[in-house]
Order: C-alpha cells, then structure tokens, then sequence
C-alpha cells in the first residue's frame, strides 16, 4: 500500500515537472499588423511616395522567441498587389505563409488582408521580412528578429545593447518602373542612386547630411550589431573604422566566432556581429562604410553609405572631434570575398549541433547564370545585342512564374497539370566548359518546372557558375530550409576531385549563400518540410530575369508529416 502511494506520488511529481518544461518552452502567440500604405519620403533632395508597412521605412520591427506562434495581419490598403514574405522563416507545415506570391500565394490585392500565421520552432537569431513580388521590396522591408528562449543564453557574450543595421538600396525613381523599363527593353536595370543604413544614405551623398544613421555606444560595452543586407541588387562589404568585429552567426544560425574588419554580404544575407567598444572615450567618431563587391559587367551603383559611430560623452561636445574613415576591398575583390566566406563554421556544439546529412539520397547539379531571350520582332533591344534580351536561367531553364494562381494551391488541389511540370532537369542538358569561354548559343529556355523530392529526401546539390555574359556572385536562397554549406572553390566543380575535401564536421546552415564569382558551391539539405519551396538568386534582377526554381516536398505517412490546409482567409487567385 505504501509502495502504491509513494508510485503514485512519484508520477504525479515526474508528470508535473515535465508539464512545466513543455509549457515553459511551448511559446507565446504574438500579433502583429501591418498596413500598406503610402508615404511620402525625400531623400537626396528629392520627395517621392513610397509604399511601406505603416508609414515606416525601413518597416517595423518584429520580435518573437524561439517556440513563439506569430499573427501577422496584412492589409493592403495601396493599388499595388502585395504579398509578404519570412525570410529565412522555416514554415514547418505552414508553407501558406511563406509569402512568394505566384509560388505559395495569390498576392494580397487592395482592400483585402491576410493573416500570416507561423510558428517559429528550432531557430533563433537575426532574419528580416520583405514583400515577394516584383521589386516591392526596395521600400517593404524591416527587421525579423527571434530571441533565444526564456532563460536560454546566447553562446557567446550577452551583449549590453542590440541593434538591427538593414542596408538598403536606394531609387530615386519608381523601382517598379526600373524593372518594367529594364524587361521591355531587354537592358540592364538602371543603378539605384545610393545605398542605405536603416534607410539613410548618408554625408558622402547630396542633401544628406541631416540624413545619417548614427550609432551611440558608451565606451567599455559589447554591443551586437544586427547586419541586414535588404538592398535588391547589391553584395556590400561593412566595415567601421578602428574597430574589429566578431562574427557570432549567420541567417539566423550560430557560428564559430571570428574576428574581421570587413564583413560581405549578399543580398538576403543577415550576420551578427559583436562590437567591443574602446575601453575609453576616444576623441573622434568613426564611419561606418557598406560598398558594393561587383564582378559582372553590367553597371552598377558603386557608391558608399556612410554612418557614424559616435561615443557618447557626458560633457564633451561632438563638434570638433575627427572622423576616422576607414577603408574597404576593391570593388571586385573576389580574393576577399573567398576567404572571408571561408571563416564560417558551425559552432557544432552540443546545444546546437551540425546535423549535416552524412548519406545523399539525390544528387543534383546546377549550372547557373545569365543567358538571352530573344528580342520580340519589330522591335530593337538593348541587351548584351540589339536583338537580345538579358535573361538568367538554372540548367538553361529560365522560369516563369505563374499568374493565375499559385504552385503550392495548384498542387495542393492536385490540379497542377497545367501549371507546372516537374521535369526540372537534374543536370544541364547540354554540358559546358561552365567557366571558360562561353559557349556561341546563350539563348535560355522558359518554363515553370519543379523538382520533386520524397519526404525525409537527403539533397546534395552542386551549384555551379557559368561565365555566360561575365562571372558574377550569386546569392542563392532556399525557402523552407537552411542548408549546410559543405564545399566551394572556383573553376569547374571536379565530381572526382571535389567532394573528397568536402567539410561534414561543422560546415556552415545558411539559408543564403554565394555561389562564389566564377566558382561553385555544394550544399546539403533533408527535405523534411512538405510544401512547395522556391530557390532563387537573391539579386532582384536575377531574379526577374528568371533565375529560379522550385522544390516540391511530398507529405510524408504520418499525420504531423503532412502540410497543414490553407487558412481560410487564404488570398484568392
Ligand atoms: Cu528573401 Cu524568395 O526571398
């Protein structure tokens, strides 16, 4: 009888200890709601109206835990079709809310809202939103920011402030109407006017100097700076004068830490670092500098954003003190570029292990580039010839995205048939010396074409440049996923040589990575996310010239293997 008690009492204390556990780690839900909405903004001298998430630009900040369930009501109350997109967001079952539009959704149009509902689970760290179609996000952007859990502390030094630096890119003219113009004429887009940090652009601009993003630190503290790289176009290379950074992760995925003056990124790509202020207050402020890193042979913006970092001082003024500048790579400083992407490393500990598939059920290899569409006749173009467009294709298909209704809803419904294919090649259909002189024929394919992947699939896939219209970085993302980063190098990847030096002990997660100027990269990923995924170069006009594709990952047997249905304020094709 006394055994009985004591077994009973003994459950019920082991039940309620477990109880408390799930719930302390279960999560809030947080609401949040953006309206779209005009504003009017004057940058450079000039005043123009922009679309924003409510009236703010950059957009508003939004924060969550680890384990939090997000509520993100939309409402679209502007003329232009919106849809909004996590970045970096894994949307285990939830790929309704992913945000693509034309991929995971009908765009929002006026008038009407969307809950983007999601919950955050297994991820911590820095990632960022922005809106998912045509070039609405040069203005619809901000800052995604995922706590640890309560009580669970970061891996490296708590800091004593945080703070989101988004860079951007600035247009004077109608974003919209540069890449309209861009398409019907087959050219290169028009560069944007200036670069941004949390949308300013700057003293080294016209009319900017009441337009400077300032950085007030106090001297002797840590502070985590929170990188973003929003700009549609442009690889940037940060630095701050006289001050050396530690990078502790990179989209939202712990690393090794590293010390360098100079971090690159791409567009998508977000990296925290960690800044040690002077010991002592300095007598002088220091820049901060984010310029391109360009090898193509287009044109591009290549001016510089500065900001400023400024130590507070309880008596000093800050008028007289000396600005430090620092310096920054060449412009197409790909040496750089390689060894700086070579620092990243998991941390691979045991709280946040490495989980690198070690076995490949699929292998894939994709050539990826620029290439031409031809021009329409009676007409004169103006890309790489006066009867060619600028176009971007993987494995030579350029994709078209479709406009009547969505990949995920078309598959969900099982009417996919004339919406997609899914004969996506798994190689290039025609080999190629990728790397060295181009072939004659540049002209791409177009269609809507889909690999699709088995639930729990293990992928390894090559990503490989061509020199079609000039080496040039791509920033490639993955929706759904982060991937581990196992090898890169330049020329040809060798299927002999390569995967020998293949790093599977702590090789960085990503959900961005360059495909390196004139190179490869191979990644690993487990397709444990059922839904439709887009891949894409995250150069905005890359991407409007169709350098994308698609993964559908099939349900798996069991019932919290499947992709949840659609939510019932679904937006309507
Ligand atoms: Cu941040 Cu499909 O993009």
């Amino acid at each position: 009888m006394v055994t009985w008690v004591l077994n009973y009492l003994l459950v019920a204390f082991l039940f309620a200890i477990s109880y408390n556990i799930d719930a302390a780690s279960a999560g809030i839900t947080r609401h949040y709601q953006f309206d779209i909405q005009l504003k009017n903004i004057t940058r450079l001298c000039k005043t123009k109206t922009i679309v924003t998430v409510n009236g703010k630009f950059p957009g508003p900040r939004v924060t969550a835990r680890e384990g939090d369930n997000l509520q993100i009501k939309v409402v679209n109350h502007v003329s232009n079709n919106i849809s909004i997109h996590w970045h970096g967001i894994r949307q285990l079952r939830s790929g309704w809310a992913d945000g693509p539009s034309y991929v995971t959704q009908c765009p929002i149009r006026m008038g009407q809202s969307y809950v983007y509902n999601f919950t955050v689970t297994g991820q911590r760290g820095t990632l960022w939103w922005h809106a998912h179609i045509q070039w609405m996000r040069a203005t619809v952007y901000g800052p995604l920011i995922i706590l640890p859990k309560l009580h669970q502390p970061y891996p490296f030094p708590k800091p004593y402030k945080q703070v989101p630096i988004l860079f951007g890119e600035w247009f004077n003219a109608d974003p919209q109407a540069v890449v309209q113009q861009a398409l019907q004429t087959g050219a290169g887009p028009n560069a944007s006017d200036a670069h941004t940090f949390n949308g300013l652009p700057g003293p080294l601009y016209n009319c900017s100097t009441k337009d400077t993003y300032k950085l007030m630190v106090k001297p002797g503290k840590t502070y985590l700076l929170r990188l973003i790289n929003a700009a549609l176009n442009d690889e940037l290379f940060f630095t701050i004068a006289n001050h050396t950074l530690t990078v502790v992760e990179a989209d939202a995925c712990y690393v090794k830490p590293f010390q360098t003056n100079i971090v690159l990124l791409g567009p998508g790509q977000t990296t925290n670092v960690l800044l040690k202020t002077k010991p002592i207050y300095p007598n002088a402020t220091f820049y901060m500098l984010a310029r391109p890193y360009f090898t193509g042979q287009g044109t591009i913006d290549n001016t510089t954003v500065a900001g400023i970092l400024q130590y507070q001082h309880h008596t000093k003024s800050s008028k007289n003190l000396s600005i430090i500048k620092p310096s920054l790579p060449p412009i197409n400083s790909t040496s750089y570029a390689a060894n700086f992407t070579k620092m990243f490393r998991s941390l691979a500990s045991s709280t946040f292990p490495a989980n690198v598939p070690k076995v490949v059920d699929k292998q894939y290899f994709f050539a990826i580039g620029l290439g031409t569409n031809p021009c329409p006749k009676n007409q004169t173009c103006q890309g790489p010839t006066n009867t060619t467009k600028f176009a971007a294709s993987i494995n030579n298909v350029s994709f078209i995205l479709p406009n009547k209704t969505s990949l995920l809803q078309s598959y969900f419904v099982g009417k996919s048939k004339n919406v997609f294919m899914t004969d996506f090649p798994t190689a290039p259909i025609i080999p190629f010396n990728y790397t060295g002189t181009p072939p004659n024929n540049t002209m791409v394919s177009r269609g809507t074409k889909v690999v699709v992947l088995k639930y729990k699939t293990t992928v390894e896939l090559v990503l490989q440049g061509t020199s079609i219209l000039g080496i040039e970085a791509h920033p490639i993302h993955l929706h759904g996923f982060n991937f581990y980063v196992v090898g890169q190098g330049f020329g040809n990847f060798n299927p002999a040589r390569d995967p020998k030096h293949y790093n599977l002990v702590d090789p960085v997660e990503r959900n961005t990575i360059n495909i390196p100027s004139g190179g490869w990269v191979a990644i690993r990923f487990l397709a444990d996310n059922p839904g439709v995924w887009l891949m894409h170069c995250h150069i905005e006009i890359h991407l409007s010239w169709g350098l994308t594709m698609a993964w559908v990952v099939l349900d798996g047997d069991l019932p919290n293997q499947k992709l949840l249905p659609p939510p019932s304020d679904f937006p309507k094709c």
